[in-house]
């Protein structure tokens, strides 16, 4: 069942009917505005049955008495909500979603004494929109069946400065539609999604006013890129990769760069991944999802900042034509890889983007996002992304904007141990570097393609699907990195 929902902002509202969904604190668990609702202290005797205290995520519903004008009657708990973070109030957001049932018209009522703020305000609408999400473009059956399928609903806030709701809102309306695109992305299955619809669905961005240029297999063969172009010669779906430009501040600035991973389907190659599991390798373009999700973000928000995304697109298949073990390629760099295990392909995506776009763009920093590493999730779980880096204030900043937005990241080391596990017989490096760190090795086979610029790696093997799920997150695919980027910009990037 996909609900829909629609958000508003008022300052005053009439209720009639559907549901109305009240905060409730420590210091008091059923709040003025719930009792304007609820004359007959229904409410007060639940939360005394319930032991309903008003601490914060916890969430008590009942049917509103009859002369009521609602329906039901919900309370969320704030605890003392004068403590709440962003991210708490967003959580407290997801928390209305499954209190809506069958309603289709919800009333929350805030605000005593203007708590929440506006931004907090905001910040729960959008945490209900990232709760609602579900991808479910396949599911025919269900929607036969299911009469409320696919129904809309109305959430009206009313709060006292419904304006400045309605500004702090615009801005988490992009973010939201940047994570619903990543999400989706990631979530749309292989055969639907190639290299070449990928970069249509980048072209798309056009219409926000992003600049888009699309090279094809013939260009990049120009340009040599031969690491990219030999994980796409077992796949009969051509290569591509989107270059995507937003111009927010004065031309002559430098731009902030990310660069993705684009594997729309991983199957190892030659080096065949087992059949267990590997249908989650659709997910394998979650970076470069996560870079069209950023770029939508930063261009609907009209962010005052230059920023280039640029992803590479490619399956990895084994066929007569796909690339073998041993084989040595020629990166744009000029510098040889010998290809030890043709699965670990990630990295030889990123290698020529990584070069195309220092060399084009002379970025300001440079950060890409890759599902990169099993290893990664091994050290991790799904908790931080590997967070690498040449760079200790691009690491602090990325890892203060992970707190803010609880999109986590952790940051690993490199050094001059790791980066000689790499060394080939053959070629200037070899593409694994055997069993142990893993996410290291891939991380310094990267750092020999960066020159001077500050840049930093995000492995999101382990953050960007299968997730666990959260009050703001219940599909496959979370989004990982919109929001984490967006707040980077937004708090040390912008003009
Ligand atoms: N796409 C995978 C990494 C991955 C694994 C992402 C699980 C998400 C979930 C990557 O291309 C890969 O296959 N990496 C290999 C590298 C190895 C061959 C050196 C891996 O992690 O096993
Ligand atoms: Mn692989
Ligand atoms: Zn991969």
């Amino acid at each position: 069942m996909s609900i829909s929902i629609e958000i508003s902002f008022s300052k005053s509202v009439k209720i009639s009917g559907g549901l109305v969904v009240a905060m409730g604190s420590l210091a008091a668990p059923v709040s003025a505005a719930a009792r304007t609702v609820d004359p007959a202290g229904q409410l007060d005797k639940a939360v005394r049955v319930a032991g309903f205290t008003g601490k914060t995520f916890a969430t008590i519903d009942v049917i509103a008495p009859v002369e009521a004008p609602a329906d039901r009657v919900a309370l969320v708990g704030t605890g003392d909500p004068d403590k709440l973070s962003a991210h708490e109030w967003m959580r407290i957001g997801g928390k209305i979603f499954p209190l809506i049932g069958k309603a289709s018209k919800v009333t929350v009522l805030l605000g005593d004494a203007g708590v929440p703020s506006a931004e907090a305000a905001a910040d729960m609408a959008l945490g209900l929109l990232m709760r609602s999400y579900s991808f479910d473009t396949y599911k025919t059956k269900k929607q036969e069946e299911d009469d409320s399928a696919s129904r809309k609903v109305a959430v009206v806030f009313q709060h006292d400065d419904a304006t400045q709701c309605k500004k702090a809102f615009a801005i988490r309306q992009a973010v939201w539609e940047g994570v619903e695109l990543a999400r989706n992305l990631v979530n749309e299955p292989a055969n639907v999604l190639g290299p070449v619809e990928f970069a249509a669905r980048a072209q798309d961005l056009e219409s926000l006013g992003v600049t888009v240029e699309i090279l094809t297999e013939k260009e990049m063969k120009k340009l040599k890129m031969e690491a990219l172009l030999g994980v796409s010669l077992g796949s009969v779906r051509p290569p591509r990769m989107a270059i995507m430009r937003w111009q927010g501040a004065k031309p002559k600035d430098k731009p902030v760069a990310f660069v993705g991973k684009g594997v729309v389907f991983d199957t190892g190659g030659i080096s065949i991944k087992p059949a267990a599991g590997m249908e989650d390798m659709k997910g394998d373009m979650g970076g470069a999802a996560a870079v069209i999700g950023l770029m939508h973000v930063l261009a609907a928000r009209k962010a005052k900042v230059n920023a280039v995304g640029i992803i590479g697109l490619v399956e990895n298949m084994p066929d007569g034509a796909a690339q073998r073990p041993g084989d040595i390629v020629r990166s744009m760099s000029g510098q040889t890889i010998e290809i030890i295990n043709t699965d670990a392909e990630g990295r030889l995506v990123l290698c020529d983007a990584l070069t195309y776009c220092q060399e084009r763009f002379k970025p300001a920093i440079m950060i890409n996002l890759a599902t990169l590493t099993g290893a990664i999730i091994v050290a991790l779980g799904p908790h931080h992304a590997g967070l690498f880096s040449n760079d200790d204030e691009l690491s602090r900043a990325l890892t203060k904007a992970g707190e803010v937005t609880e999109e986590r990241v952790w940051r690993m080391p490199l050094s001059a141990d790791y980066d000689k596990m790499i060394d080939s017989k053959f070629a200037d490096m070899k593409n694994t570097g055997g069993r142990y760190a893993g996410s290291i090795t891939a991380a310094q086979f990267l750092k020999r393609f960066v020159k001077d610029t500050p840049w930093a790696h995000l492995d999101i093997a382990g953050t960007a699907m299968g997730s666990p799920s959260t009050d703001i997150n219940q599909s496959w695919a979370s989004g990982f990195g919109v929001r984490l980027l967006d707040e980077l910009v937004r708090a040390n990037y912008e003009s």
